[in-house]
C-alpha cells in the first residue's frame, strides 16, 4: 500500500477568508453592467452557468439514439454540454467492482460498505441537447492508434480509472508502463493501439518538499513557478490528446520561486516572505505548464484543461471533522460557484484563453473540459468515509475530494467522447 499522503491533495487547516465575489455573482446577472466586467474577468466565452439561469435555452436537434459505433454528431451547435443538471438515470451504473478491477482502492465506496446507490443512478442533462452516455465501443473507434495522457493530480488519475472501467465491457488495458513507478503508468489496448499514460505532478511546475510537516503539518512545498515539471513536460510530445488539470495541492503551505528566488509564499509563516495566497500560485503554474507546451516544437496534439473540480466538505474542514454526507445531488438552483472555487476556476479560465491564443500561433490546439459545474452540483459522489475499512488511520478520514466509482466521475468521460466526437467532426469539414 502506498502511503496515503500521496493521496491527500489538501492541506489547509485554518479558516479562510472569502473573497467578496457575492458583488460579481450579483452583476452577473445584470445584463446592463455586462460592460463592466471586462475590468474584472472578461466573461466572453464562458459558461452559461455562470449567467446564472438564463431564460432562453438554445434548442435542440440532438438525437440521442446511437446504438452502434459509427461517428456522427448532429447535436446543435450552439448548446453548451456543459451548463445543466443532474437527472436521473435508472440505467447507470455502466459497470462495478467486480466487472472492472481498475477501480483504486479509496474509490472502491461499495467495497467499503457504502450503504447508499442512487449516487451512481445520475446522467448529465445539458441545458438545451443531450449528452449521451459513454459508448465504449466508439470511443475506442475514435481513438485507434492514437494516445491519451492524463497530466495532474489523485484526481487526474481518478478520471483516467473511470475511463479505463467504462472501456473494459469492451477491453481491458495491458500494462505497458516504462518505470515500476505507479505515478507514471502506461496501459495499452492492443486491438485498437490506443494507449492511455498518466503523469503524476501535483502542482504542473517543478517542485520539491521542503518540509514534511510545515505550519499546517501536512507538508511545505517549494514550487519553480517558472520552471517545467520536466517528469512530464519532455514526455508528452508524442501524445495525441492531453488532458491536463490540478488544484487541490494548491491548498497546502507552499513557497514560491521565480528565477531561483524567494518571490513570496502561501501560508508559510516563513520569516520576511510575503504571503502571496495560492491563486498566486494557482495562476502561474497554469501560465507555465501551457507555455510548456506551447514550447514543444513536435507536439501536434489537442490539450484538453479539465477545469477546478470543487470538493463538499461540510461542517468543517477535511482535518476538522468536515464531511460530505449527501446522498443526492444539488439542482443548479441550489449551488454556486463562490468562494475559492470561483477564484480557481476564473483563474484557469484566465490562463486558458492566453493560452489557446499563444498557441494558435504555433499551431497549438486546446479545448476546455468545463466539468466545474457538474461537478460542483454532486455532494454525493465523493467516498466520505468509505474510502477505506474503519479501523484504518487514514489522514483523509472523510475524502471529500475524490469520486466513488462508479459514480459522477464517470460522466466527464462523457464529455471527453462528445468533444473527441465534435473534433472527428470538425476534421471531416
Ligand atoms: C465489491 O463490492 C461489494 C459490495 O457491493 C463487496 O462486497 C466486494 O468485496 C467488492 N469487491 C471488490 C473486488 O472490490
Ligand atoms: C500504433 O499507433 C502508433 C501511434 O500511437 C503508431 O506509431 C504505430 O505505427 C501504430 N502501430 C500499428 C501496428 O498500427
Ligand atoms: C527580516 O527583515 C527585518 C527587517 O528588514 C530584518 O531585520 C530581519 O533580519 C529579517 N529576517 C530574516 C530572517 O531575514
Ligand atoms: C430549482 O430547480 C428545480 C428543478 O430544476 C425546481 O423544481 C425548483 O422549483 C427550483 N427551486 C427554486 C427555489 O427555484
Ligand atoms: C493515527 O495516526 C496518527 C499519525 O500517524 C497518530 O498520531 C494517531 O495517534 C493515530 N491514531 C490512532 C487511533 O491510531
Amino acid at each position: 500500500m502506498k502511503p496515503h499522503s500521496v493521496e491527500l491533495p489538501l492541506g489547509r487547516s485554518h479558516a479562510q477568508p472569502k473573497t467578496p465575489k457575492i458583488f460579481l455573482l450579483i452583476i452577473f446577472g445584470t445584463l446592463a453592467l455586462l460592460t463592466i466586467i471586462p475590468v474584472f474577468y472578461p466573461l466572453l466565452g464562458y459558461p452559461l452557468y455562470l449567467l446564472k439561469h438564463s431564460s432562453s435555452k438554445p434548442s435542440s436537434t440532438y438525437d440521442s439514439q446511437e446504438p452502434d459505433a459509427s461517428i456522427s454528431i448532429s447535436e446543435s451547435e450552439t448548446c453548451d454540454i456543459f451548463t445543466g443538471e443532474w437527472v436521473p438515470n435508472p440505467d447507470a451504473p455502466y459497470y462495478t467492482n467486480t466487472t472492472c478491477r481498475g477501480i483504486h482502492e479509496h474509490q472502491n465506496c461499495m467495497k467499503y460498505g457504502r450503504p447508499d446507490t442512487e449516487f451512481m443512478k445520475w446522467k448529465w442533462k445539458p441545458d438545451g441537447c443531450e449528452l449521451p452516455v459513454f459508448n465504449p465501443a466508439q470511443f475506442l473507434e475514435i481513438v485507434r492508434g492514437k494516445s491519451l495522457a492524463f497530466v495532474g493530480d489523485s484526481v487526474g488519475r481518478n478520471q483516467m480509472e473511470s475511463l479505463i472501467c467504462l472501456l473494459s465491457r469492451v477491453e481491458y488495458p495491458v500494462d505497458v508502463s516504462y518505470t515500476p513507478d505507479d505515478n507514471f503508468k502506461r496501459w495499452k489496448y492492443t486491438t485498437y493501439n490506443f494507449t492511455i499514460a498518466y503523469f503524476w505532478t501535483t502542482y504542473l511546475v517543478k517542485s520539491k518538499q521542503r518540509e514534511v510537516n510545515g505550519p499546517t503539518q501536512t507538508g511545505l512545498f517549494n514550487l519553480y513557478l517558472d520552471e517545467f515539471d520536466e517528469k512530464w513536460t519532455t514526455q508528452i510530445e508524442e501524445f495525441d490528446y492531453l488532458i491536463i488539470s490540478g488544484g487541490h495541492w494548491f491548498s497546502r503551505s507552499l513557497v514560491f520561486y521565480e528565477n531561483h528566488q524567494i518571490v513570496g509564499c502561501h501560508f508559510c509563516l516563513v520569516e520576511n516572505v510575503t504571503d502571496l495566497t495560492k491563486f498566486y500560485g494557482y495562476r502561474k503554474a497554469f501560465r507555465t505548464a501551457f507555455r510548456a507546451i506551447n514550447s514543444l516544437e513536435n507536439f501536434k496534439g489537442i490539450t484538453f484543461l479539465r477545469t477546478f473540480a470543487p470538493s463538499h466538505f461540510e461542517n468543517g474542514w477535511w482535518n476538522h471533522g468536515g464531511n460530505c454526507v449527501r446522498t443526492k445531488p444539488f439542482t443548479s438552483n441550489e449551488t454556486a460557484l463562490d468562494g475559492d472555487n470561483f477564484e480557481l476556476y476564473m483563474i484557469q479560465m484566465e490562463e486558458f484563453r492566453t493560452a489557446e491564443r499563444e498557441g494558435r500561433k504555433k499551431g497549438k490546439r486546446y479545448r476546455l473540459m468545463d466539468i466545474t459545474q457538474a461537478a460542483l452540483l454532486r455532494p454525493d459522489g465523493h467516498p466520505s468515509k468509505y474510502g477505506h475499512w474503519p479501523h484504518e488511520n487514514m489522514t483523509l478520514f472523510s475524502d471529500c475530494l475524490h469520486w466513488c466509482m462508479p459514480g459522477p466521475i464517470d460522466t466527464w468521460n462523457d464529455f471527453l467522447l462528445q468533444m473527441l466526437k465534435k473534433e472527428g467532426a470538425k476534421s471531416h469539414q
